[in-house]
């Protein structure tokens, strides 16, 4: 009901452009790197409440982190501090967790370093 961090990061460092094509959800995150750590990060979701609610909750959690840790944090993660979604909407999360995989290897693909693997 009061989503953190809606917006656009000018300069961002890391962007990372997810869609679900089944809902046709769409979710951007930018990230602010500063030596390996994320000190800024913003959303942009044009999505359901469950998909609004986990780019935002996502934001909260990975903010501050390093990348690394930052890498780590799941789509059950997001559900968990959100205190739950419905199983219908799980799907919605994992964008959240998409969102900034791909914002942070586009962050090492501009370092030319090589982009981290998804687990399967
Ligand atoms: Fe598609 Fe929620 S219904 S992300």
């Amino acid at each position: 009901m009061n989503p953190r961090n809606m917006g656009e990061i000018p300069d961002a460092d890391g962007i990372g452009e997810v869609g679900n094509p089944t809902c046709g959800d769409i979710m951007k995150i930018s990230l602010k790197i500063e030596d390996e750590r994320i000190t800024d990060v913003k959303f942009q979701t044009l999505g359901c409440g469950a998909a609004i609610a986990s780019s935002s909750m996502v934001t909260e959690l990975v903010k501050g982190k390093t990348l690394e840790e930052a890498w780590k944090v799941s789509n059950k993660n997001v559900a968990d501090a959100l205190e739950g979604l419905p199983p219908v909407k799980m799907h919605c999360s994992l964008l959240a967790e998409e969102g900034v995989h791909k914002a942070i290897n586009d962050y090492r693909i501009k370092h030319d370093l090589p982009p981290w693997e998804e687990k399967k």
